[in-house]
């Protein structure tokens, strides 16, 4: 008898040739965006002013697939295809029948699934003539992957770096400046969007938002770079499932539940698109499951409708799930999922029934990442640790049901910049924030007015 396997990795000639792009296959017209200065549907002429074309035609391409340039696969190689795991060690901790599968993308330069869209973002803005890209980062892993990305093709890099992630998170700061980029803690006082918003030290996504797009807006040679939310943004990281489906079927597994982390919606999407493809067409049974946190609960709470997707009100105004563009979460260190919207393809599925959604508390989600760091050994970026915990709460039902379920998560990527997230939850000075009705009720006063999502 062969010996069970652990890792399932595929060669380098098994790199994606071609990104799965779901518009394809949504029943029914997308919504358009909407122009903030008019509120009528957004046409090209509203993103060109921070998105080279190749990258807005891709955003509204109802290709079924787009095909990677070469030059981005060539950077892919430096760390594709991720391997897939069979979590071996953690289904005997838990003495469940389930068998759990995880595809492991901490293996990436920059620690997570980040830079299978700034590779391709950074290369595309290239082609384009373009210099210098913007951005904003939460936990610090996008932007340490726009920073590697502009590295590798010769662009500048300026990172407005949320507030309560620089002061958690100082070595991911020294990891961009290495990588060649400038950063700055958000709010700054740079922009007239940082200064308007100096009464929150902590920041948020939605304000190093306004303030990456204010500089980009000034200046030609200079783009805005978004590392989630946008559809565009969501193919690139298809990469992850499209490897899956392959090392799925070297196990011999077919998922029964796919589970991811979800902030503005790629690392879910990029994992669960090319399986959700598959369920559309009606070739399997999967059930998806999105995992954001408690203190930011978009899918599980939120309003669908349309909002602005940075809190200065400069970007197109999206059909999503949202808790208001102007919402500061509190400073959970799962900095990465303090998004105040999602990815409206995200959030379409998840109003058509088609995605579940669950929020979960961080101190519930750190307890599952050490039982995760002491049976498989990886320790987990802070976001990840969502998709543990749901992955874990999956394998105890399918115990309680004896049933064996085929559970596969992403480990969207590890946490060694992350442990003084861990010092708090050992030393059990973690805490739990909510989101309350007060919070909900003041956001939704706050939303500008919008034609209705139906
Ligand atoms: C490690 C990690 N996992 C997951 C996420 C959430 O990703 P997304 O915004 O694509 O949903 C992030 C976002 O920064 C992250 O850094």
């Amino acid at each position: 008898m062969s010996e069970p396997t652990t890792k399932f990795l595929l060669p380098e000639d098994q790199i994606p040739t071609a990104w799965v792009n779901l518009m394809a296959d949504l029943p029914g017209e997308p919504l358009p965006p909407l122009s903030p200065a008019t509120m009528q549907p957004a046409g090209p002429e509203d993103l060109s002013a921070i998105f080279p074309m190749a990258l807005i035609q891709q955003e509204v391409s109802t290709e079924p697939e787009i095909p990677i340039p070469e030059p981005v696969r060539e950077a892919y190689r430096l760390w594709r295809p991720t391997p897939l795991y069979r979590a071996r060690s953690l289904e005997r901790a838990l003495d469940t029948p389930a068998r759990i599968y995880y595809k492991y993308e901490g293996t990436s330069p920059a620690g997570s699934h980040k830079p299978n869209t700034a590779i391709p973002q950074a290369y595309e803005n290239k082609q384009a003539g373009i210099t210098k890209l913007t951005t904003e980062t939460g936990a610090g892993q996008w932007g340490s992957s726009l920073a590697f990305a502009c590295a590798l093709f010769g662009l500048e890099c300026e990172v407005f770096m949320v507030g309560s992630s620089y002061d958690q998170k100082p070595y991911r700061r020294s990891m961009m400046q290495t990588w060649g980029a400038t950063v700055h803690r958000s709010p700054s006082t740079l922009t007239q969007a940082g200064r308007d918003q100096s009464s929150h030290p902590t920041g948020s996504l939605g304000i190093a938002i306004s303030e990456a797009v204010e500089l980009a807006v000034q200046r030609e040679d200079t783009n805005y770079s978004l590392g989630s939310v946008l559809n565009h943004v969501l193919l690139h990281q298809t990469v992850i499932g499209i490897e899956a489906i392959a090392q799925m079927e070297m196990a011999g597994d077919e998922p029964d539940v796919i589970i991811a982390a979800c902030g503005g919606g790629s690392n879910f999407g990029g994992i669960a698109i090319p399986f959700l493809r598959r369920k559309l067409r009606g070739e399997s049974s999967t059930r998806f499951l999105a995992v954001e946190p408690a203190a930011c609960p978009t899918l599980t709470r939120g309003v669908y409708r349309y909002d602005y997707g940075d809190t200065a009100g400069l970007t197109p105004l999206m059909p999503m799930y949202t808790l208001g563009h102007d919402f500061v979460p509190p400073p959970v260190h799962a900095g990465g999922l303090r998004y105040h919207g999602d990815s409206p393809l995200v959030s379409a599925l998840v109003k058509e029934g088609i995605v579940e959604a669950r929020a979960l508390r961080q101190n519930d989600c750190f307890a599952a990442a050490l039982q995760f760091a002491r049976t498989e050994g990886i320790i987990a970026a802070p976001e990840s640790s969502h998709a543990i915990r749901g992955a874990i709460d999956e394998a105890l039902a399918a115990r309680e049901a004896g049933e064996e379920r085929v559970i596969l998560f992403n480990l969207s990527g590890h946490g060694d910049f992350d442990m003084a997230a861990y010092d708090a939850y050992l030393s059990g000075s973690l805490e739990d924030p909510e989101f309350s009705e007060a919070d909900m009720e003041a956001a939704l006063a706050r939303l500008p007015e919008t034609p209705p999502v139906g």
